[in-house]
């Protein structure tokens, strides 16, 4: 029998005893300034027939040796593949690890975000970057040592290794179509900052001249020698004025001030650079890293805007958007309503 019932119902109730299917929501009005995003192209190499790509960098990418975790910044060579010069910034792409699970099947393919401007690390589109951290723990029942499989994997391939790709996927986080039509604050947690990277080159490195936007980047990491590309990011900042570099250092203090703090609280330390940037029309906020932070983000944004500037970016019942304290992280996307001016990505 065909099951005509939508999901959720019981299979075996009639059309008739179900309740009554909830009307399509009427698209939201959205705020001025909603960006028309760039064309991307998805999935030209499918993990069925992944292509071959070729590691001809790696290099560790913390701000320092003394960093807990060890992070890289591991450059492919992907001419010849359906990927070259067909990525852009802000998509990701897929690792597909040599051998088999415990239980005797292949590996399932893990999504990378590309580090890299569409132009590539070589101005041609043709060797992209990603910023792979090592998963290191314990199982958790018999405290054995849990390498993750990807991650040591693409750490540990030396120059002139091969790797087998697929991709590109994502069209949402990625640049709009004119970037300079608009302005950005961007919030990154560790390997979060890797689309951040590549939007920031994508913008900033154009050989044909830099976008004029003002943007700014908040970056957040446990400790100072955790902070990743910092050295690059530190050297655009000082070479674009329009850029703005903040680092947010969770677990010691800051150099400019005597606390610990997540990425949102930056918007308190540069509180009037934050509220001027924010009541434009033409910013659009990025969130990339560990999930739970788009909630401390939005609390942040309603601790500095007043209703009108905070519709432009979040949404929500008017009970709802009155006490920020009391909001939880699953209430995203039903009773607090990111606007398209937000791009979210979280894991
Ligand atoms: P902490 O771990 O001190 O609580 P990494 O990916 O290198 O571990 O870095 C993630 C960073 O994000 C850490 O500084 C971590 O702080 C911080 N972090 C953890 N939870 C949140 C959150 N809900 N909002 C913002 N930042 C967070």
């Amino acid at each position: 029998m065909t099951d005509p019932s939508p999901i959720g119902a019981h299979p075996m109730t009639t059309q008739s005893e179900q309740a009554p299917r909830p009307r399509r929501a009427t698209p939201e009005a959205q705020p001025a300034g909603v960006p028309e995003l760039c064309d991307v192209e998805q999935h030209l190499i499918t993990p069925a027939a992944p292509a071959v790509g070729r590691v001809v960098e790696s290099r560790l990418c913390t701000a320092s040796r003394k960093a807990a975790g060890f992070v890289r910044h591991v450059a492919i060579d992907v001419s010849g593949t359906p990927l070259a010069g067909r990525f852009r910034a802000g998509q990701s792409f897929g690792v597909v690890p040599p051998g088999l699970t415990d239980k005797g099947k292949p590996h399932k393919l893990r999504l990378y975000s590309i580090a890299s401007p569409t132009r590539g690390e070589d101005g041609k589109g043709q060797v992209l970057a990603t910023t792979v951290k090592r998963t290191i723990d314990e199982h958790w029942d018999d405290h054995t040592l849990l390498l993750g499989v990807a991650s040591n994997f693409l750490c540990d391939l030396q120059p002139g290794a091969e790797v087998a790709i697929t991709g590109p996927a994502g069209k949402r986080f990625v640049l709009p179509k004119d970037p300079s039509a608009h302005d950005y604050v961007f919030f990154a947690t560790g390997t979060g900052i890797a689309p951040f990277r590549s939007m920031l080159l994508e913008m900033l490195g154009d050989p044909a001249g830099a976008c004029q936007s003002r943007i700014t980047l908040v970056m957040g990491a446990p400790y100072a020698t955790d902070l990743i590309y910092h050295d690059e990011l530190t050297a655009l900042s000082q070479t674009h004025p329009n850029f703005t570099y903040l680092t947010a250092i969770s677990r010691e203090r800051q150099d400019d001030v005597d606390r610990k703090l997540y990425v949102q609280g930056r918007l308190e330390t540069h509180a009037d650079h934050f509220r001027d940037l924010l009541a434009s029309e033409r910013t659009l906020i990025y969130v990339c890293g560990i999930a739970g932070m788009e909630l401390g983000v939005f609390q942040g944004l309603a601790g500095l805007l007043d209703a009108g500037a905070m519709e432009q970016y979040l949404r929500g019942e008017p009970g709802v958007m009155g006490s920020p304290s009391a909001w939880e992280r699953r209430m995203i996307p039903r009773q607090l309503r990111p606007t398209r001016r937000v791009m979210l990505e979280v894991y």
